[in-house]
């Protein structure tokens, strides 16, 4: 081996510079958040070619007095924090003193910068050396040009990917920088065109609108909350307005935009039973927690950060959600097509038509006149509108399960004999607090943040059983009822499941019932190992399940709720489930709860008395909680009065 040798400075600038430089996007990251921690309150981002070989930020900060210019790029040179202890409370965006010099040492920069009442400097490095430095006439502010990123790493450049793909993650960037400081004007051009403009009036809503578009805004409830010096604020969309992956979810902390599994967790934990299966929330919260509770000093990139106490925040985000759910989830409306064109195509890709919950996906073949333009007044071509918002739902509801048991009653055969099992002793009537017995995770809730999860009754105050008029159920599967100015379509099936479910949930034991006849199952390998690995669990929730040997098991005894229904299929699809859900108990439960109660719930095409129906409809629309079933299908849609007569031409 070669002599040990301290690099010359060259090559440990280059090195350095890695760290923190590796595309585009990551130099526009650092520039942008020097302007905000300049206290600008406009900003321009320029790029050419994806950044590759142009990027310009200009700010109307404080800019950088004459004789600081020249020591802003060196490395650990920072006006940010000035001792040990400043490390502690980072206020900053920026704190490390290494941007500037990672930056040009592997590119070509030229700033210009001038002070409230000084001259401006324009000084201008190569690769990191001074190429030239003179005064010049320039507002009060800083500009910086970056060109022809890693002209002087070759392997590097390597690894850049188109332009356009680069574009776009710069892009990304400035969408992040343009919602986490809504008191900020930023734009960006992209090869001559603006892409993106925020007014930096301080509204959030407006920043979402330029940055997510209209339709994004549209599915939005706001987001306010508060517990022990943490604070939540911003939106998070309605349940039934979920995405088919993440990208919709923005978390800031204190202005900074992070990754955060912890806040991701606690929303999909605050969605759970209400979002689609397979969709996943959108939201843009910032979470204010004081600057000595977090270390962001994790990753030069500044976007990884650890918490001193993560549970904490995930109760705050958790709670915050449930809440603000409660508070401003609303029941989805139904439209009928209007003169002014919809545009649907916006909604297709959140909504499936395989999720559609009922038949009138705007096909052209359902309608005999295809041009909006040439549509008669009269037609009726219902689509679905902005899609919903929807229901909050609220555990351990009393009322559903009192109203409930009478009513699922009415829908099986008596069982043979009853035996009880009851669940250990547990400190809270929730069952998810069965996850006692494994230690607490990052993806899970405290006990604490369940049993304060907020909560409000479950009975809508303002509605009058006496003025629900049931008038007919469709196709043997949709009720349909009037309420004062509104019609609903109330899917039986969906209802009565999530009606089983909350009854579930909310039982401190599952009544069990013998089989008369034992039920032998046999399953694939893994799913049979994932029930005899759960047999404790199955048992709390009303199953006996034993192992018969090779991948049979036995079943002696199913939850009293099922009687009459077909135990093998419902053992296969628990199997299925526990085989593909995670390690949360919380989740496992509620899967195998979501099985239970569909299986036992009236099903579309059943005959069910105008009785029995009229009074699920009053339980739906009585309730808070009934607002989809547990797999996030809408239970009920509204169809305004107003709605109707404008298709009739009575309105204008
Ligand atoms: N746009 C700007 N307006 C005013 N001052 C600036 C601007 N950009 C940089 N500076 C000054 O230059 C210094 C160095 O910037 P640099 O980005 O290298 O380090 P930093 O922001 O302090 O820390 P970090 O490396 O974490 O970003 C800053 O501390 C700041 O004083
Ligand atoms: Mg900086």
């Amino acid at each position: 081996m070669s002599d040990i040798k301290v690099l010359p400075k060259e090559i440990s600038e280059l090195i350095a510079a890695g760290e923190v430089v590796e595309r585009p996007a990551s130099v526009i990251k650092e520039l942008v958040e020097n302007s905000i921690d300049a206290g600008a309150t406009a900003i321009t981002v320029e790029i050419q070619r994806g950044g590759i070989t142009y990027m310009r930020v200009t700010d109307n900060g404080i800019g950088i007095a004459k004789d600081q210019i020249k020591t802003a790029f060196l490395r650990h040179a920072t006006s940010k924090i000035k001792t040990a202890n400043d490390l502690d409370a980072i206020l900053t965006l920026g704190f490390r003193g290494e941007a500037l010099a990672s930056i040009s040492a592997v590119s070509k920069v030229e700033i210009m910068s001038a002070q409230k009442g000084q001259n401006g400097i324009c000084y201008e490095l190569h690769g990191g050396e001074e190429v030239s430095f003179e005064e010049a006439g320039c507002p009060v502010g800083t500009t910086i040009i970056v060109r022809d990123l890693f002209y002087n790493v070759p392997a590097r450049m390597k690894f850049l990917k188109k332009d356009v793909t680069e574009g776009n993650t710069v892009a990304a960037v400035v969408d992040r920088i343009a919602l986490s400081h809504p008191e900020i004007a930023v734009k960006l051009i992209r090869d001559g065109k603006t892409v993106l403009t925020t007014n930096g009036d301080g509204k959030l809503k407006s920043a979402i609108y330029a940055v997510l578009g209209r339709d994004f805004v549209g599915s939005l409830i706001p987001l306010e909350y508060e517990e022990g010096g943490l604070k939540v604020t911003g939106f998070v969309c309605l349940p039934s307005r979920c995405r088919p992956n993440r990208n919709g979810q923005f978390f800031f902390l204190n202005g900074r935009y992070i990754k955060s599994g912890t806040m991701a967790a606690a929303l999909d934990r605050a969605y759970q039973n209400s979002a689609m299966v397979g969709k996943f929330p959108a939201c843009v919260i910032n979470l204010l927690i004081p600057a000595g509770t977090v270390d962001v000093n994790v990753h030069p990139t500044k976007t990884e950060v650890r918490f001193t106490d993560e549970h904490k925040v995930f109760d705050t985000v958790y709670r915050g959600t449930r809440q603000a759910l409660i508070v401003g989830d609303r029941r989805p409306e139904l439209q009928l097509n209007t003169k002014k064109p919809i545009n649907i195509f916006a909604e297709k890709s959140e909504y499936s038509q395989a999720n559609l919950p009922l038949d009138i996906t705007p096909k052209k073949q359902q309608s005999p006149v295809t041009s909006p333009a040439e549509k008669p007044v009269a037609e009726v071509k219902p689509i679905i509108n902005s899609i919903p918002i929807s229901g909050s739902l609220t555990l351990n509801d009393s009322q559903v399960k009192e109203n409930n048991s009478s009513f699922s009653q009415s829908f099986k055969s008596a069982p043979l004999y009853d035996v009880v099992i009851n669940a250990p002793q547990t400190k809270n009537k929730n069952l998810d607090i069965l996850v006692e017995d494994e230690p607490p995770k990052k993806t899970e809730p405290s006990i604490e943040a369940d049993m304060q999860a907020p909560k409000e009754s479950d009975i809508l105050p303002d509605v009058n059983p006496l003025d629900i008029i049931y008038i007919g159920e469709a196709f043997s599967t949709y009720i349909i009822v009037s309420l004062k100015n509104s019609l609903y379509l109330i899917d039986k099936h969906a209802a009565h499941e999530r009606i089983n479910f909350e009854k579930l949930k909310s039982s401190l034991k599952i009544n069990s019932q013998m089989l008369l006849t034992p039920v032998s199952v046999t399953l694939v390998k893994e799913e049979f190992e994932a029930v005899i690995t759960n047999t404790a669990l199955l048992e709390k929730l009303g199953f006996l399940v034993e192992d018969f040997g090779g991948s049979t098991v036995v079943i002696r005894a199913v939850p009293a709720i099922l009687s009459g229904e077909d135990v093998t299929s419902l053992i296969s699809e628990i199997a299925e489930t526990l085989r593909k859900t995670g390690t949360a108990e919380s989740k496992r439960i509620d899967d195998i709860l979501h099985s239970i109660a569909c299986k036992s719930a009236i099903k579309a095409g059943n005959i069910t008395s105008k009785e029995e129906l009229q009074s699920l409809a009053v339980k739906v629309l009585t309730s808070r909680s009934l607002m989809y079933c547990p797999h996030g299908r809408p239970i009920a849609f509204e169809l305004k009065r107003s709605q109707i007569e404008k298709q009739f031409g009575r309105l204008g």
